[in-house]
């Protein structure tokens, strides 16, 4: 369609099979395809340029068509090295016309340059998933801070930062923290991470996970799915958390909790998932089984400490692709995966469609939010209101032909009183 907007993809021949995986997840995305006819016919989003910086994936080009739909230029550019589906970003470039500036595999430099490029379109609306481009707008360009209507962010990680720039007055930009929607991370970050993290670990190494010690590193939203989903598998669930109700949530959900130098002599397969650092480190890294494997779903790389497994380890070969062997003094093998990023974006594809269909329509909602306010947001981090996120829920129901059932008059009367008692 249209081969001339400013981009840098890996290689715009990948179009074609890009654009057979865009079309295969929309299929999954229903509530985001009722937004898209929607915002088609009411173009709210018109005349306002976003800047997004999500993981270059099927599902997210979906959402840019969203925001195009509703009349936004929309520029894409990757919120992680690794988490690029190059054949989708050329899709997106060619045959939707919307900019994309990712690789996969990018090095540091480059990524931060695509960010830059996002930012050089002086966008209204900023997305993120991470806090990378909001991160940037306050360090480096705050020439553009007073021009942005607001912007969105998609992960815990990203909110965590949002939230510590906003207690110390550092905040300059009106947020929508679209990861704290039900409908998004009770799904997203539960039964999304949970899938497709273990997926990742399944194409890397194809180990089987029947009878397999996995330790899972954090009970949150993401930890409880990639726990029920392993135990669902026959691995030996080994729960560490830092939070006494999590821990115990996991004890009576019927997983073994013990310490991190506990499960580190016991693990045969590590997952973090606390959106914390050097959760496991070197002391950890000592006490590993031969053939023990570690990998990461949090959102950055630095939940395993891997300045010390290098240091450790004077030998390290690829062994398959997304796996490193890591040779210890006296012969013992640790594998890593990924490089220590999200596992299940680096060696799987991510969340299913089916979850980011509900995420992005969060995303979707919250762009239309910002761009209606007739005032610029308050500076705050702020959630995506309550009716729109029941709204998100009602469709998605609707959409897989399940029926809801409706309180009766009666029944709303009696909830809202306090008359009645027995
Ligand atoms: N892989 C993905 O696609 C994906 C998707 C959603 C979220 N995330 C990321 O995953 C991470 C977790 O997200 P979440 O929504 O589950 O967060 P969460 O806050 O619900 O859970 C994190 C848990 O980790 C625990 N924790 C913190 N430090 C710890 C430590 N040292 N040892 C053990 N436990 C510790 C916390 O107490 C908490 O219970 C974040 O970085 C988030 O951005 C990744």
């Amino acid at each position: 369609m249209n081969t001339t907007v400013p981009s840098d993809v890996a290689d715009p021949r990948l179009a074609g099979p890009g654009k057979l995986r865009i079309e295969w997840a929309d299929q999954e995305m229903p509530v985001l395809a009722m937004i898209r006819q929607r915002f088609a016919k009411e173009k709210p989003l018109a005349g306002i340029r976003v800047a997004a910086c999500l993981h270059v994936t099927s599902e997210t080009a979906n959402l840019m068509r969203t925001l195009q739909a509703g009349g936004a230029e929309v520029t894409l550019c990757a919120s992680n090295p690794l988490s690029t589906q190059d054949e989708v970003a050329a899709s997106m470039s060619e045959d939707y016309g919307i900019s994309v500036y990712a690789r996969k595999g990018e090095d540091h430099g480059t990524y931060y340059s695509h960010l830059a490029a996002a930012l050089d379109t002086r966008p209204h609306i900023t997305m993120d998933d991470g806090a990378d481009l909001v991160s940037m707008l306050h360090k480096d360009r705050t020439d553009l801070l007073s021009h942005i209507r607001g912007g969105t962010e998609e992960t815990t990680t990203g909110v965590i930062r949002l939230r510590a720039m906003a207690r110390d007055g550092a905040l300059k930009l009106p947020i929508v923290a679209v990861n704290e929607s039900d409908t998004k991370h009770l799904f997203d970050n539960r039964y999304g991470t949970g899938q497709s993290t273990l997926d990742g670990i399944i194409r890397s190494t194809n180990i089987l996970l029947a009878g397999k010690n996995l330790v899972v590193v954090g009970y949150g939203w993401c930890g409880r799915g990639i726990a029920s989903r392993a135990d669902g598998m026959g691995a030996n669930v080994i729960v560490v958390e830092v939070n006494p109700v999590r821990a115990l949530e996991a004890v009576m959900d019927g997983y073994r909790v013990t310490d991190m130098a506990g499960a580190a002599a016991i693990g045969d397969l590590f997952v973090t998932v606390t959106g914390n650092k050097h959760v496991i480190a070197r002391e950890h890294f000592e006490r590993m089984k031969d053939g023990a494997i570690v990998c990461n779903s949090g959102h950055f790389d630095v939940e395993l400490e891997l300045p010390s497994l290098r240091a450790m380890a004077p030998e390290s070969r690829e062994v398959r692709p997304y796996v490193q062997e890591f040779k210890l003094p006296g012969g013992r093998r640790i594998y890593l995966l990924g490089e220590g990023r999200l596992i299940n974006l680096a060696a799987a594809e991510g969340h299913p469609a089916a979850v980011m269909d509900m995420s992005f329509a969060n995303q979707a909602l919250a762009a239309e939010m910002i761009a209606r306010s007739k005032e610029r947001l308050s500076i705050a981090v702020h959630r995506v209101p309550e009716d729109l996120d029941r709204e998100v829920a009602r469709l998605k129901l609707q959409t897989m032909g399940v029926a809801l059932q409706v309180l009766t008059p009666e029944q709303e009367r009696y909830l809202n009183s306090w008359e009645e008692g027995t």
